[in-house]
């Protein structure tokens, strides 16, 4: 299998070291790369330093221009772009499909900002002392980006990064997962066919213990990471001095609150929920984790959940009939299956699933499972949903902040005051009226509280977190 190239400052390149990337389903070779040497590294990180002047004065057509035609190029190619996708990540094509949708919808974004981003103006003249005088406010790059994106989705993850630095000006090096890289190269390859400046951005594969190079390089002040809390703890500890935003998951949770009790709309949350925690096998860090339900409808929603949930097709991703595929490695697979074990010996009930096979592992109802449970505190990543009875919506509320995360969360209610109480208690990035929490529009506002990180993605916020504010005062105007 011949390698694909990577990117060193906009140019297709091979390093060292071979990387084989395999099927999460079965194993088999998709695909094969080279990981980056120290010296394409540093190239990459020289080519953006000394871009960026360049790169912060281009103008908002050129910017655009560029975005647009990935855009355009990711559109054109998605049929090929979810193969791949669902060959490096094993999500099942359907949602690998998804994906490719939505990074044309990020680059196209990203481009209309480029040319709507221009800044504030403010009037000083509301104090005396300042007649004749205003304010001009203009965002400027902070520098390189360094963007660190996970394996969980290998094309828009790495789109959140790229296209938002092209769009403020910014030169980015980016460091796909190790597992899922093939996604980023032809990224990297569309990227190559704009006329971006040399240097404005490096796709480089690098295995994980070469990434605090990077991170620690003062030449890319910016970083961007999503992935899990205790490496992004680590790079923040690591880099004080530097920008970082981090996405580090959740566990996410959806209520159904008082007035949600007619037959269709508990059907409907049902299967709603079962989707939803298992899209990706639950490899999504807004995937629905925890249930919380009212007492008094709690009986009858459990069974509508669990055959909801049993009707999930598990199986090979690229067969249209598969909603849950493998997990991306067997340990992972495996993991979630200590962790459900470990709920049910503590006295939790399986409802449904729980049977490990390889990678794959079935969608899964846990009722009553303990609190101190793995599956009630952590992220598990996986196809496993907990579900829990709470007393009235200010219970369900609290039951959702009980958490070390606070990325999203749905409430499934039509009370507008319940919506409201929702958004202003609950300690999360964002609050899902209607529906599960894992719904999420590329140009909206993503990133959580706690331990779910800092800064925000979407188009928008981000282009926000990679600049900075620069205040020119124009003095003796005659306003
Ligand atoms: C994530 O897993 O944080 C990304 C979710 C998404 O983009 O839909």
């Amino acid at each position: 299998m011949d390698p694909v190239a990577f990117y060193v400052a906009g140019r297709p390149e091979h390093g060292a070291d071979p990387v084989t990337v395999r099927h999460p389903y079965d194993g088999h070779a998709v695909g094969a790369t080279t990981n980056a040497t120290p010296e394409q590294v540093e190239r990459a990180i020289a080519a953006a330093h000394s871009v960026s002047a360049e790169a912060a004065a281009l103008p908002a057509h050129a910017r655009a221009a560029a975005l647009d035609h990935v855009s355009r190029r990711l559109a054109e190619r998605a049929d090929e772009i979810a193969q791949l996708i669902t060959a490096e990540n094993g999500k099942p094509l359907k949602w690998a499909r998804a994906e490719a949708a939505r990074a044309v919808s990020t680059f196209r974004w990203a481009a209309e900002e480029a040319r709507r981003f221009a800044g504030d103006l403010q009037r000083l003249d509301t104090d005396p002392a300042a007649t004749g005088r205003l304010a001009v406010v203009r965002r400027f790059p902070r520098g390189p980006v360094l963007g660190i994106s996970p394996f969980n989705f290998p094309l828009n993850l790495v789109a959140h990064k790229v296209a938002p630095a092209i769009a403020a000006g910014a030169p980015i090096v980016v460091k796909p997962a190790p597992a899922t890289p093939l996604s980023a190269l032809l990224l990297g390859e569309i990227l190559a066919e704009t006329d971006l400046p040399e240097g404005m951005f490096s796709v480089l594969p690098l295995p994980n213990d070469r990434a605090a190079g990077l991170v620690s390089d003062p030449r890319l002040p910016v970083v961007s990471f999503t992935g899990s809390g205790p490496v992004g703890a680590s790079i923040r500890r690591s880099v004080p001095g530097k920008h970082v935003t981090l996405e580090l998951g959740g566990n996410a949770a959806v209520l159904l609150c008082a007035d949600w009790t007619a037959d269709a709309d508990l059907t409907w949350a049902a299967s709603r929920i079962a989707t939803f925690s298992n899209y990706q096998a639950g490899q999504s860090c807004i995937a629905v984790q925890r249930v919380f339900v009212h007492e008094w409808i709690y009986d009858g929603f459990l069974p509508r959940l669990v055959a909801a949930v049993s009707a999930l097709q598990t199986g090979d991703p690229f067969s249209d009939a598969t909603d849950v595929g493998p997990l991306i490695t067997e340990a992972a697979a495996e993991r979630v299956e200590s962790w459900v074990d470990e709920a049910v010996a503590a006295g939790a009930t399986l409802e449904v699933g729980g049977l490990r096979a390889g990678a794959t592992y079935p969608p899964t109802v846990l009722s009553r499972a303990p609190k101190s449970a793995k599956v009630s505190q952590e992220e598990v990543f996986g196809p496993v949903l907990v579900v829990s009875p709470v007393t009235d919506d200010e219970a369900g509320f609290a039951a959702i902040n009980d958490s070390a995360f606070g990325l999203q969360a749905g409430v499934f209610t039509r009370n507008l005051q319940t919506a409201f109480a929702a958004h202003r208690t609950l300690q999360v990035g964002g609050v899902i009226v209607g529906d599960v929490p894992s719904y999420r529009a590329d140009q909206m506002p993503y990133g959580g509280v706690k331990g779910s990180g800092v800064g925000r993605e979407g188009l928008r916020s981000a282009i926000d977190d990679y600049t900075e504010p620069r205040v020119m005062v124009l003095t003796g105007l005659d306003l």
